[in-house]
């Protein structure tokens, strides 16, 4: 298998996070990765930033349910919402949002090829992480990227039970076996 595949099977969200800091150079290559991620239009309307002060990490998690880690860095992926106005995408275009995710995995899957360890958060307080991070007014943090490097003890992986097998939830061509509709 190539090292792509592999990367995407293998990657895992990491919440047992040790106290060491990220590499400057990591964390650089982590946040670079966004870049080439496809973004709706090809504009560049999101913004990030990025947090690994001891202080204000702990007081992102204070605001943040969701954030089971404590990272030892962290990138909120935000989206500037006078940008897309501005462009002009109708309020009911995914776009920004779908962007969002497109930029989050592929740090997460840069994050996993460096060995560090990464998890998205998504539930947080929009307007605490905001006040926080001091972001300008249209400017709303979406999704939050924790990164951190693996203790060496982690939680044994979940196993999904029950539910639809893969293949229930894939449809090749209308008429195939995995298809319930008549064709
Ligand atoms: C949009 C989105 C939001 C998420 N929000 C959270 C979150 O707030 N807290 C959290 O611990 N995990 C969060 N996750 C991680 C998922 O729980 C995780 O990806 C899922 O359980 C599958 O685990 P895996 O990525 O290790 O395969 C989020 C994932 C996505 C895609």
């Amino acid at each position: 298998m190539n090292e792509v595949l592999e990367a995407i099977r293998t990657r895992r969200v990491v919440r047992a996070l040790t106290a060491d800091p990220v590499d400057r150079d990591l964390l650089t290559a982590v946040v670079d990765s966004a870049r080439f991620a496809p973004h709706a239009g090809n504009r560049r309307l999101h913004r990030y930033a990025v947090v690994t002060g001891p202080r204000l990490l702990q007081a992102l998690r204070m605001v943040s349910p969701g954030m089971l880690q404590r990272p030892t860095a962290a990138v909120a992926v935000c989206v500037d919402w006078a940008e897309v106005r501005r462009y002009g995408f109708p309020p009911a275009n995914p776009g920004p949002y779908v962007d969002v995710g497109t930029a989050a995995a592929t740090m997460l899957l840069a994050a996993h090829s460096l060995g560090l360890a990464a998890g998205p958060v998504t539930s947080f307080s929009r307007v605490a992480v905001a006040t926080l991070l001091d972001l300008p007014p249209d400017v709303r943090p979406e999704l939050i990227v924790c990164l951190g490097h693996p203790a060496a003890e982690q939680p044994p992986p979940v196993r999904r039970r029950g539910g639809p097998s893969w293949d229930d939830l894939v449809r090749w061509e209308r008429g195939t076996p995995h298809s319930t509709e008549e064709c």
